[in-house]
Parts: structure tokens; sequence; C-alpha cells
């Protein structure tokens, strides 16, 4: 995803940018966001963290749930097959520029608050197509390895990636060395907007397990946790690290084994007649964070080993801060239930975004969304949110169309396997009919015949992307 060639380009603006922004984003005093206060006017977009903000916190992470109403969270660019999301260290070269910020530019990573903030719609179009990744906290290339530092310096709250694009199933792998000592957390986990959640979790002091764990809609539910061993001490070696997410089943993979597996249909809650399964979009996310910090919650200190020890750490001495290392991140994406719909877009456009539509009852599920196909969510000025962003539904996949025949314009597919086409083209998905409709059309017409077969082209997508469902 990355480009070297737009880099002068990249800088003169991002430069721009800085001192054009006058506006904060955020509050001074902070306003929180929840269940049951969603945020004001004024900052519509609640932040991952339950603050309300407006730019920049209405792109990536930002709730549709606790925010001003349902077009302040910005659509979610979205990563779809055949696509993918790849970060590989490479060594700095003179063309990388001299500045912490030029380097990480260089390959695909920005700050969050300057992603998608640009009325300019040609800037906005290039970090669409050019930023995998945003970053948050003091990140860095290593310039003999190329791996990207997360750093937390003394007193900080750590370092976070995540990619630009929300992915609706996918493998998700990291190569990584995690940080060390008491009360440092590294995390590697895909998160969607409305708190589905997969993880690994690394505690700073068990540098031989790690912790796999799952969120439905941000229930905080602790009992899912499984810790698993890891072969070698995770801060002193690489390792690698895969979410492999399909609408069936999780498996959580370490050095490329399976290490756990979670199948959606032990996921059902008799109560509410639902399957508790992360199932909406997500980014990826690679994080450094203070688990023991004194100001958090006595159960997330305890649970990360205890309080921080910013005097003595060995790092703290060696260096001044704590530090994880990416040497590669990629996602790569599998199918989904709108394949159908992002196939049609992909013959003329690359930018499709996904966007929530508030389903009664306020139950996510994996249909709960519009598809934009062409659009480029950017949003103005810092002070402006997802509603200043023109809605343009080409393509819009609802959870009540019920028809037999389909319209790929408006449609999404139930089960790729029930598809069948008729022979002037039009796809439908059901296979009784496919007979009677097809000796229709031969007896009475054979000038509408087509030469592409939406199909086939469907189910060559399928087998290379989704082979090791
Ligand atoms: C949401 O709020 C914005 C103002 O922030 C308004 O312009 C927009 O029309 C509202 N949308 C809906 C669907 O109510
Ligand atoms: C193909 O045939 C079906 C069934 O008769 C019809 O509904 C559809 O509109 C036709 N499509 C085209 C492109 O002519
Ligand atoms: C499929 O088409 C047949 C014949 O038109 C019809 O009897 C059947 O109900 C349809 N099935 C579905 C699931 O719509």
């Amino acid at each position: 995803m990355q480009r070297i060639i737009g880099l002068i380009f990249v800088l003169n603006f991002l430069f721009a940018e800085v001192w054009a922004q006058t506006d904060f984003y955020r509050p001074l005093v902070p306003i929180k966001c929840n269940s049951v206060q969603k945020c004001p006017k004024d900052w519509p977009c609640c932040s991952p963290y339950g603050e309300c903000g407006a730019g920049p916190i209405c792109m990536g992470g930002c709730n549709p749930r606790f925010s001003f109403n349902e077009t302040s969270c910005a659509p979610m660019p979205a990563l779809v097959p055949p696509h993918n999301i790849e970060y590989s260290s490479a060594p700095l070269s003179r063309l990388d520029g001299k500045e912490d910020t030029a380097q990480l530019v260089s390959r695909g990573l920005q700050h969050f608050n300057k992603y998608l903030i640009s009325d300019v719609q040609s800037d906005a179009k290039y970090m669409l197509e050019n930023i995998a990744f945003t970053y948050s906290g003091p990140a860095s290339i290593h310039p003999q390895t190329g791996d990207i530092v997360l750093s937390m310096p003394r007193g900080s709250s750590g370092c976070l990636l995540a990619t630009t694009r929300y992915f609706l199933y996918g493998r998700s792998s990291v190569r990584m060395k995690t940080a060390r000592s008491r009360g440092v957390i590294s995390s590697v986990v895909i998160m969607s907007a409305v708190g589905d959640e997969i993880d690994f979790e690394f505690l700073g002091s068990d540098l031989h397990n790690v912790q796999s764990t799952y969120y439905y809609r941000g229930e905080l539910v602790y009992n899912k946790m499984v810790e698993v061993p890891v072969f070698s001490d995770t801060n002193a070696n690489y390792h690698d690290y895969e979410i492999d997410w399909n609408e069936h089943r999780i498996h959580w993979l370490v050095d490329g084994e399976i290490v756990r597996t979670l199948y959606k249909e032990d996921t059902w809650d008799e109560e509410l007649e639902i399957f508790k399964y992360p199932q909406t979009p997500m980014r990826l996310e690679v994080a450094l964070w203070p688990g023991g910090l004194a100001s958090n919650h006595p159960g997330t200190i305890e649970w990360a080993g205890g309080l921080i020890d910013w005097d003595n750490s060995p790092d703290m001495i060696e260096s001044g801060k704590f530090t994880a290392l990416v040497k590669s991140m990629t996602v790569i994406p599998y199918t989904n239930k709108y394949i159908s719909a992002i196939n049609r877009c992909l013959q003329r456009e690359s930018n499709i975004a996904y966007d929530y539509i508030m389903p009664p009852g306020g139950v996510f599920d994996e249909m709960s969304f519009a598809l934009y196909c062409g659009l480029i969510p950017n949003i103005g000025k810092w002070s402006q949110s997802g509603s200043n962003i023109p809605r343009n539904p080409i393509q819009v996949a609802r959870l009540s169309k019920v028809s037999t025949l389909v319209n790929t314009e408006t449609d999404f597919v139930q089960n790729i396997n029930d598809l069948a086409s008729l022979p002037n083209g039009t796809v439908i998905y059901n296979k009784t009919q496919q007979t009677s409709l097809s000796t229709e059309i031969k007896s009475s017409s054979a000038s509408t015949m087509v030469q592409t077969n939406p199909i086939m082209k469907l189910k060559r997508l399928v087998s290379t992307f989704c082979e090791s469902q």
C-alpha cells in the first residue's frame, strides 16, 4: 500500500496542515460517553476510550452507539479482497527523510489526527490509497532494522498503531518483540467500532505466556481468557501472532500453530437468542500501554502484574523508555455476505466504505451495514464530523430485503453457494428457479446473452481468498 513516489507531496501538505489547524478536536474538560449518555452536538463523536470529540475522533474507532447521532462517525474505509495491507521492515534509506514523521509517512503510517482530515479531495484520496496505518504516541522507525518502534517514556500513555481500513473477516498477522517489565502491556488486537474484539495481550511481567481473549460489543465478561505458552521469551525474540477470523470460527495462532479455536455456534445466548460472536468490521491494532498506572482501576493494575517501576526497570535505566518492536504486519481480508455488492463495486472503483445502519433494538450483527462505493470519507476540519460527509449510497446492502432475483446493486448474498446465474447474465440465488427462468429466456430470445459470467468471478475471488477457512 505504500508508494515512495508520493513522499514529497505528502510532506508538503502535512506541514501546511499543521499550521492551518488552529482548532482543538477534544474539549479541554473531557466529556464522557457511554450507554446512558451520548455525546453532545458540539463534540459529537465517541472515542474508543469513551470520550467525546470531533474531527479525527470521528474517524478510526469512532463508536456509533454512543455518538451524537447516526451520521456523526465517518463511514469506515473498507479492506476487501483482492486488496490487503502489509508492513514489512526494511532499513532506512536516504529517501526516507530525516524527521521521524517523514519516515513514518514514507512507509504508509500517519498520525491519526491528520488522517483523512482535509477539505482537498485529491489529498484525501491520496491518503486513502497510500496510508495503511495510523499511529498515536511516540512511534518511530528503527534505522537499522526498519522495525516500527512503539515507545512508552516516563509517565506517557504509550503508543498505538491501527490499520486505516476495516475488514469483515480476515487473517491478521504480526511479527514482533513485546515490551518487558511489571505493569507494561503489549497487545495485538482486532477491534470494531462497537466493541467487538479479539485479542492477544502480553504482560511485561510474564514473557513466556500470552493471554488470548475476545469480547462481544464491549461486554466486560472476563471468563473468556485462555492463557497459552510461547516457546521462548517474547521480549528477547520475534514471534508471529495471528488472528484468523471468519464467520464461523476464530483461530489464535502463535508461530504458525493454532493455539486456540472459538466456534460461533458455541457463543449462542439462550436468553437473547443471539450469537455473542465478534461479527462487525475490525481494525488491526498493535499497542504498548501502561496497565500498571496508579490512576488505573485496581483490577487492571492487579491484572497487569502491579505498578510500573518508572525508575528501576531495566529499559528505563538503559534508554529511558519501554519499547516494543514490530517487524511486520499483514491483514488479508476474507469475503463476507456483501461480496456480491463488493465485487460489483470493484469493477469500477477501489474505494469502498462500510457504515453502520442502526438496527432495531440496537443489536448489531454482520448485516447491519450500508456499503458505499467510491466514497472518500474525508472531514474538512477538526471541528467537523461525519455528518459533513455527503453520503452517496450507490450500493446499499439491507437486512430486510427478501428477493429471489438478486439485484447486485442493492442486495447482499446470504450464501455464496446459493448463487446461480441465468443465461442473460442475471445472478439469482435460487437454484430451483434457475432452471425454469433459463428455459424461459432461451425460448423468448437469445439476443440478450452477455459475455461475462459474474458467478465465475465470485467463485474465483472466494477460492483465492478463503482457502484457509
Ligand atoms: C445528525 O446531526 C447533525 C448535526 O451534527 C445534523 O446535521 C444531521 O442532520 C443529523 N442527522 C440525523 C440523521 O439526524
Ligand atoms: C434476465 O432474465 C430475468 C428473468 O426473466 C429478468 O428478470 C432479468 O431482468 C433479465 N436480465 C437482463 C439483463 O435482461
Ligand atoms: C425458489 O423458487 C421456487 C420456484 O419458483 C419456489 O417454489 C421456492 O419457494 C423458491 N425458494 C426460495 C427460498 O425462495
